[in-house]
């Protein structure tokens, strides 16, 4: 005999709830007053619609802060004419926010992922509004923050009102992922495309190989078994090519791109020698194309959780060999690695690469790799340098450092001394700098 599949009672009013809510984005923003501070949903989750209806209110606004991380696409409220209405808060910056924080038009928090959520929670920042861009309401009711989970899910819930642009294309992600729609003061119906980043294919071709080698390299460090996380951008796409040949990897990450699609439908990301979560893809949030997008949703074979949990360098530890993949600006002869700033130029932000680094490193047979082409600007600076820059910001310490890769090789630095530390270091240096940085190592006693 069939068995009726009997729905709850109250899937309707939920439904009445959430229709009672819609309004126009016009509408919604009418809450937002002078001097609010408001979260964003990072990433490629930016909802545009909200965003562009706050700032046709412009001139009844005055000192409105925005909080967020990476953004993908134009940020509306620092066009020309918008000083004083709105201010800008990166604890990430983007390429959409460089220039104005380096101008002074905008300002930058330096914190690490982890913590990010931790400074809404704990009040240091007290969110009036935030503007979130989720899936629509399931049957029961919850809507998915789909593509960028970590970073807005604790902030959002710690602020007065939430509005959500609500969107069928937003993919329908599982894990520690939802809102429900009893939560969500005003939603605005939207079906625009979520936004994507261009994948590393437009990397400049006199850069590929350099790329690749650096790919090979990382590869030959990472065992079968072993638990990875990967940034976005040439390098880890690289890394990624590299890995066919590899058994029973795994992801923990605060972020993954399309590049882990192929290796999971090859067998070889299986997850299944992990440690914590086994099965599981574990991240904070994807940055990547539409391809990526289809792959995530309803998938689950991936959860996506809070980046307080995600980055936090305990967690991150409990994976068995957990692999850390980041990159840098330069580095110096002692290890330390700068990753933020070019100089005094405020470039990106510390993000989740000491949050990685660390949990790596205290991982059983965990490798915290420092990854980085070595040099910039056509071979004309060398990215392994006797000194930092003035003004330049140490991300990760000489004391946190382990693994640098350049296309020229690996240098271990862990537990060693500066004087091997130079030796290492120069050895994989670009031939047109070791002279010069060995001579000041001699100049300066360091061997
Ligand atoms: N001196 C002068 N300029 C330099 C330089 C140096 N030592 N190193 C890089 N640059 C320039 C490059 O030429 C390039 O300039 P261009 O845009 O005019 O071509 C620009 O800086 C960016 O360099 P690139 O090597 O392309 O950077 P990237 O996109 O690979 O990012 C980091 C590298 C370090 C900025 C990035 O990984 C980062 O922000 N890391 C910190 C946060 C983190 O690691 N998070 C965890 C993983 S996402």
């Amino acid at each position: 005999m069939a068995i009726e599949n009997s729905r709850p009672v109250s899937v309707a009013s939920i439904l009445n709830n959430y229709k009672s809510k819609i309004v126009t984005a016009d509408e919604a923003v009418k809450c937002i007053k002078s001097n609010d501070k408001i979260l964003v949903h990072s990433n490629c989750a930016f909802p545009s619609q909200i965003v562009e209806a706050m700032v046709r209110r412009k001139d009844e606004l005055e000192q409105v802060e925005l909080y967020h991380a990476l953004s993908v696409g134009e940020l509306p409220y620092l066009r020309p004419g918008m000083e004083g209405h709105f201010i800008h808060n990166a604890t990430f910056i983007g390429s959409n926010s460089r220039e104005a924080v380096q101008d002074g038009r905008a300002d930058f928090i330096p914190v690490f992922l982890s913590e990010v959520p931790l400074l809404f929670k704990s009040g240091k920042i007290k969110l009036d509004v935030a503007l979130i861009h989720v899936s629509p309401p399931d049957e029961h009711g919850f809507c998915s923050y789909g593509v960028e989970v970590g970073l807005t899910k604790t902030g959002a819930e710690t602020a007065g009102i939430i509005i959500a642009q609500v969107n069928k294309n937003m993919p329908r992600t599982l894990g520690d992922s939802f809102i429900h729609v009893s939560k969500i003061n005003y939603m605005v119906e939207s079906d625009e495309e979520i936004k994507e980043l261009p994948q590393s294919n437009d990397v400049d071709p006199k850069m590929s190989n350099v790329y690749s080698r650096i790919g090979e390299n990382i590869a030959g460090l990472i065992e079968d078994g072993s638990t990875l996380q990967l940034g976005i951008g040439a390098i880890p796409d690289a890394v990624l090519g590299y890995l066919y040949n590899k058994k029973a990897l795994g992801i923990h990450t605060e972020l993954f791109s399309d590049g882990v699609i192929g290796l999971v439908e090859a067998g070889i990301i299986t997850n299944e020698m992990k440690t914590i979560h086994p099965g599981k893809i574990i991240a904070g949030f994807v940055l990547g194309t539409k391809k990526l997008y289809d792959f995530i949703h309803n998938n689950p074979l991936i959860e996506f959780h809070r980046q307080e949990y995600v980055n936090d360098p305990f967690i991150i530890s409990k994976n068995y060999k957990m692999v850390a993949i980041n990159s840098a600006i330069e580095v110096d002869l002692t290890g330390q690695v700068c990753s933020d700033s070019i100089g005094t130029k405020l470039f990106s932000g510390i993000g989740g690469q000491l949050d990685f680094i660390r949990g790596a490193a205290r991982s059983e047979g965990g490798k915290p790799i420092i990854a980085l082409p070595s040099t910039a600007k056509n071979n004309t600076i060398s990215k392994i340098v006797p000194f930092l820059k003035q003004g330049a910001g140490v991300v990760t310490s000489r004391g946190d450092v382990h693994y640098v890769v350049t296309e020229f090789g690996v240098a271990q630095l862990f537990g060693k001394c500066v004087r091997e530390r130079v030796k290492e270091l120069v050895k994989i240096a670009h031939p047109d700098f070791k002279e010069s940085l060995m001579k000041y190592a001699v100049d300066n006693k360091y061997v």
